[in-house]
């Protein structure tokens, strides 16, 4: 089947759509390309355009027979949302309202949604089950639960049917090396420890080593880009099959500190990565850690790659062989092109993967 990917040139979206496609659906992508790349768009039609605009829904709808949805489109910075909230709550709330009626519109009624572990705030007990009552610390978690909220009011009214997966920390790369993490600026420990370790930063911050953890460092729960991806598919696939949806949360059940991530990147690297300790960042809980007995039981599913040196090992190949300046100049660049090409088109916002691949090479 059709399925529309939004946010699928970027990291967790480009691996669901691969994942889509080996199970042999067709991943239409929808896209602004503001923190997208469209190298990472390989496996189905690409659509440009922001979920702001009805008009660029209204056109992927039209263009393609989509039967079903994932959402993976958001802002997903916690500290810029604390100083941007109104970006967050129009991107990640408004603009999914704008995705729930054109899907009222075309009869598409399945969507997964990526949520985020965010939703718990601070919570007492660890592992954190689905059941904690969800308080979240900052404007983007906040603004990913009331997305939640909404699915569940579109449900008992529209007969929505959906999942909301609330991922922990994603990590690593394509076991293939096809896909890989690529932000600017990047927030997430494991690409930046990477990073310290070849030079690209001059030393790794660690915020607070004065934790009541075993080395004081902060531990979280790193699932595999890979093993989210598989998650997705059967998420669809349950919900297809008529199975009931609902809040699943998406990690291991398994935490790792900072210095538990610095030594599997010295280990895989054979580099030493410099540190400079800071003071704890506020907001930021001394463990988190997913309960994943829902998902399992629920879902079948297991994750397959995420121990710490398969996530390490796969995220520094993909770091070896993409130098990130060198890909993002390649981005600016086919954006602008592929801008230009959208507006002399006027009505075209939509291009097939082939195109924007050429325009990409030129
Ligand atoms: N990375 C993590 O550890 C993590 C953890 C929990 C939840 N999530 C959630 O998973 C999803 C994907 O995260 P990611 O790390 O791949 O982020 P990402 O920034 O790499 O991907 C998001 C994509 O959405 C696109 N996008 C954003 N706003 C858009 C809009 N209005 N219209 C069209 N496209 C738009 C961006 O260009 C980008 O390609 C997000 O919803 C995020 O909140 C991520």
């Amino acid at each position: 089947m059709h399925v529309l990917v939004t946010g699928g040139a970027g990291y967790i979206g480009s691996h669901a759509a691969k994942r889509l496609a080996q199970a042999g659906h067709v991943p239409v992508v929808l896209d602004n390309l503001v923190r997208g790349h469209l190298q990472a768009v390989r496996w189905g039609p690409l659509v440009v355009g922001d979920l702001a605009d009805p008009t660029v829904l209204e056109q992927a709808f039209h263009s393609y027979p989509i039967e079903a949805v994932l959402h993976f489109a958001a802002l997903a910075y916690v500290g810029e949302s604390m100083s941007a909230p109104a970006d967050y709550f129009r991107n990640n709330t408004t603009n999914t309202l704008n995705l729930l009626d054109a899907m009222r519109n075309h009869r598409v009624n399945v969507l997964v949604f990526s949520s985020t572990c965010a939703v718990y705030g601070n919570p007492l007990r660890q592992p954190i089950t689905e059941d904690t009552p969800a308080a979240p610390v900052n404007p983007y978690g906040e603004s990913k639960l009331m997305v939640e909220r909404m699915l569940h009011w579109h449900g008992e009214a529209y007969g929505l049917k959906w999942v909301a997966l609330r991922y922990f920390n994603a990590a690593g790369a394509d076991i293939e090396g096809e896909l890989g993490e690529l932000h600017d600026p990047e927030p997430h420990l494991i690409p930046r420890v990477i990073g310290a370790a070849h030079g690209a930063i001059p030393a790794l911050e660690v915020f607070g080593s004065d934790y009541d953890t075993p080395d004081g460092t902060a531990v979280r729960d790193y699932i595999h880009v890979t093993d989210l991806a598989e998650a997705h598919a059967l998420a669809l696939d349950h919900l297809w099959k008529g199975g009931a949806g609902g809040i699943f949360n998406l990690g291991t059940g398994r935490g790792h500190s900072v210095r538990e991530v610095v030594q599997a990147v010295e280990a895989v690297t054979g580099r030493r990565v410099p540190l400079r300790e800071s003071g704890r960042r506020p907001g930021d809980p001394p463990v988190l850690v997913a309960a994943t007995g829902r998902v399992r039981t629920v879902l079948g599913w297991q994750p397959r790659h995420s121990t710490l040196p398969t996530i390490v090992e796969t995220a520094n190949k993909w770091h070896l062989a993409n130098s990130a300046a060198s890909i993002m100049t390649l981005n600016a660049a086919s954006i602008v092109a592929l801008r230009a090409a959208s507006t002399a088109a006027a009505d075209a916002a939509s291009i097939a993967a082939e195109d924007a691949a050429s325009i990409t090479q030129r």
